[in-house]
This record gives C-alpha cells, sequence and structure tokens, in this order.
C-alpha cells in the first residue's frame, strides 16, 4: 500500500480516483479548496482532507511537507474549463503552470514520484496533418495551437510548458514523473448543473444535462461539427490505477494518453443521443431546443476550438488496459444518476403552485 497525496481530490476526476484508491487501502492526503464532492470519504481512516490553496504563499510551506510525507503525488489542480480561458487567461497562467511549478519543484527537493495531469488540448488543432498523425501519440505528434490573439489557447500552452518543465527536470535532476492527458471525461459528479445559462458554462455533458432537467437550450457551438472522443469515468480510474500499479516498468518518465477511441461523437450526435436518452428515461418529458451558436457569443471574443482529437492508447494497451464502457451505457448511467437527484430535490423542495 502506498501513501499518496492527491491534489486537486475534491474536484470531478479527484474525488472518483481518490474513492477508488482509498478503497483499495492506500493512504490519501487530499489538497483541496472544496469538500462538496467528498462526504464520503471525509471520515474514512485512510482519508485526511487539507483545506490548503496552493496559491497562497503562507501554504507553501505546509504543501512541501505533504508532497515530502508520500511516496507519490497526483496533481490534477488546474482551472480546466474554457470558459475560464476566455474569461481570465492570466488567472489560468498562474495556476495551471506558476503554482503547479511550485508543486513539481517540492517534488524534486524531496525526491517524489509525481503524477502530473495535463490535457489532451495540448495537441490543439487539427492543422494540416496527415496520415497517422491524425490519431494523437504522445511521442510523435505535433502540438499545433492556435494565434495568440485566439486566447482560448493559453490554457494548452500552460499545460503544454509545465510538461516540458517536468519532463527537462526528469533528464536534469531525475525526477520521476508520468503525465496524463485526459481525453474529455464523462461521469456524476461533474463540474456543476445550471439552472439557467447565466450561472455559468460547465463543460460539455454537463452544460447538456442542465439544459435537459433544467429545460432551457441545448447550444451547438458552431454547428456542434466538432468531434470529440467521450471516456467514462470509471475506464479514466482503471487506467490510472494501471499506471500507479505498473509505474516502473511502464509508465515511469513517459506522456500517456487516457481515452476511449471508440467513443467518437460530433458534439450535435452527442446532444442527439442524449435527447434520446432522457426521453426514454423520463418518458413524457419535454425537450429543450437544440440552437446552433457562434463559439464567440457563447464563450466570448477569442475563442477557438479542436476539430477532432482521437488518441493512440497503446501505450495502456500494452499494459492490459481496454475501456469497457460505450458512449451509450456511460451516459445512461450518469444520467439517471442526475435524473434521480433531480427528482429528489423536487420532492422535497416542490414548485411553488
Ligand atoms: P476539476 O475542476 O473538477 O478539478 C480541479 C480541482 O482543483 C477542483 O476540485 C478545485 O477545487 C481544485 N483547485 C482549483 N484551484 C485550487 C487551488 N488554488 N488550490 C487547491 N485546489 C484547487 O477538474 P477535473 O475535470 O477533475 O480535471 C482534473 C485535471 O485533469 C486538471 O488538471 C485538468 O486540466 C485535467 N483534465 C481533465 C479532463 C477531463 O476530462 N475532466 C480533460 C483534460 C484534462
Ligand atoms: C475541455 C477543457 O479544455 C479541458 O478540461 C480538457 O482538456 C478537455 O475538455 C477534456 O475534457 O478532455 P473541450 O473538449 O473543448 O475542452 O470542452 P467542452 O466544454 O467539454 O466542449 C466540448 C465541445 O462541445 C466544444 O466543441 C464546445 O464548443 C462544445 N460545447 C460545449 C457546445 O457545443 N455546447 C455547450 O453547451 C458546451
Amino acid at each position: 500500500m502506498k501513501k499518496i497525496a492527491v491534489l486537486g481530490g475534491g474536484g470531478f476526476i479527484g474525488h472518483h480516483l481518490s474513492r477508488r484508491l482509498a478503497n483499495d487501502g492506500h493512504d490519501i492526503d487530499i489538497v483541496d479548496i472544496t469538500t462538496e464532492k467528498l462526504s464520503d470519504l471525509l471520515d474514512r481512516d485512510n482519508v485526511s482532507y487539507h483545506d490548503l490553496d496552493i496559491r497562497h504563499p503562507d501554504n507553501k510551506s505546509k504543501i512541501w511537507d505533504i508532497v515530502d510525507a508520500n511516496d507519490l503525488v497526483i496533481d490534477l489542480i488546474a482551472y480546466a474549463n474554457p470558459q475560464e480561458y476566455v474569461d481570465t487567461p492570466i488567472d489560468v497562467v498562474k495556476l495551471n503552470y506558476d503554482n503547479n511549478m511550485d508543486v513539481v519543484l517540492d517534488c524534486v527537493e524531496t525526491d517524489t514520484r509525481l503524477i502530473q495531469f495535463s490535457t489532451c488540448e495540448v495537441y490543439g488543432k487539427l492543422g494540416n496533418r496527415t496520415g497517422d498523425d491524425i490519431v494523437f501519440n504522445e511521442d510523435t505528434s505535433n502540438l499545433i495551437l492556435g494565434p495568440v490573439t485566439q486566447h482560448r489557447w493559453i490554457y494548452a500552452s500552460a499545460k503544454e510548458l509545465l510538461e516540458r518543465m517536468v519532463h527537462a527536470y526528469g533528464m536534469e535532476h531525475g525526477l520521476d514523473w508520468t503525465i496524463i492527458r485526459p481525453f474529455n471525461f464523462i461521469g456524476r459528479d461533474m463540474d456543476y448543473i445550471v439552472e439557467s445559462p447565466d450561472e455559468g458554462t460547465p463543460r460539455v455533458f454537463a452544460s447538456f444535462m442542465s439544459s435537459l432537467l433544467y429545460d432551457h437550450p441545448m447550444f451547438l457551438v458552431n454547428g456542434g461539427t466538432n468531434l470529440r472522443v467521450f471516456t467514462y469515468i470509471d475506464d479514466a480510474v482503471d487506467a490510472i490505477e494501471f499506471i500507479i500499479e505498473n509505474e516502473d516498468e511502464q509508465f515511469s518518465q513517459e506522456i500517456v494518453n487516457i481515452g476511449n477511441p471508440n467513443n467518437e461523437y460530433s458534439i450535435r450526435e452527442f446532444a442527439e443521443l442524449m435527447r434520446e436518452l432522457y426521453v426514454d428515461m423520463v418518458p413524457g418529458s419535454t425537450l429543450p431546443p437544440l440552437e446552433e451558436i457562434s463559439g464567440e457569443e457563447f464563450y466570448g471574443d477569442g475563442y477557438e476550438d479542436s476539430e477532432r482529437r482521437v488518441p493512440d492508447v497503446t501505450k495502456l494497451q500494452r499494459a492490459g488496459w481496454e475501456p469497457k464502457w460505450d458512449l451509450e451505457s456511460a451516459l445512461r448511467e450518469t444520467m439517471e444518476y442526475y435524473i434521480d437527484e433531480h427528482q429528489q430535490a423536487a420532492t422535497v423542495n416542490p414548485e411553488p403552485e
């Protein structure tokens, strides 16, 4: 059993991962600024929660101590929502690069292994890729970002530089690292649900789920023609566990894509599938309108998008990992959870007549 610090363990991926690792008997130190998704974990003997904001200078030594006390640090802390890249690009770099670099340096100084979460977004756009390069390989694909004036790409730039520094500290100072590039994970307790569109813009699954539950339009940005592969959170957590368990043999000083290439859908197809499932799961329900909108109108100036991103997952497959969840099963499981929660809330707080 290991002692593992999960930074950002209160977030979408972090709380699913922390639960799995705690169930497996590891000792977990969660660092986050929220416990909203952690209620079932906080009273476990093998889970400690540290309410620490990594931006705050007073917390630096506390985070150093946590890093030093653990065998492995998994760093998931980031702003990870495209609306934030468009609205507050400087904050994105400060957190996703500057503050995360402090954690990298703590790992170097304490000789602690680091699993750093990056993103599939570093691959960027399709650009003029042809042939094999359409499928993104961790070690051979180019990273093609848009112009500086399309500042959405600042998130990918910050993550890319963080990756390059982790790699460089491995070369020059022997840091033991693995970088993970996730591809659109979906599942329960992802982001947040908004009752009306002016409350915020969660990532696409949570955005469409909010529209279905609260009957506001489902917006298809730029016609919903861009493609994503959707990866169910349980498959993703299996993959992360594989990496933790096989760290020395296969994954030390490696970048690893985690994604389910079988689940590639356009955003329009994704919306249509969710609508079909919703009607099936909530008989008699009415569906909200499906509306096309430009990226600028939806997110603001500076928004540009990845047209398509398909992962090469042979590194994980060689270790024995295969994704098990097709998109329809993943959506059924996740939507059922949100529909049940919504119906329970409506029973406790019925709408006034
Ligand atoms: P998330 O926003 O749910 O989780 C991030 C967590 O970090 C949150 O719980 C948040 O409270 C915490 N955090 C933010 N600022 C902090 C601070 N200053 N101090 C301490 N904690 C702070 O995001 P997620 O989807 O779980 O993503 C986790 C990581 O994976 C991120 O690095 C993200 O860039 C990367 N990623 C995720 C996906 C995906 O499919 N979900 C895809 C690509 C990359
Ligand atoms: C996001 C973030 O950049 C990262 O968290 C992460 O790197 C990546 O997801 C990921 O999950 O792998 P993106 O896929 O663009 O990137 O984020 P979403 O908000 O989930 O959007 C997916 C697509 O749906 C985009 O084309 C977006 O324009 C579209 N969209 C989103 C809509 O059409 N309608 C919506 O209501 C929301």
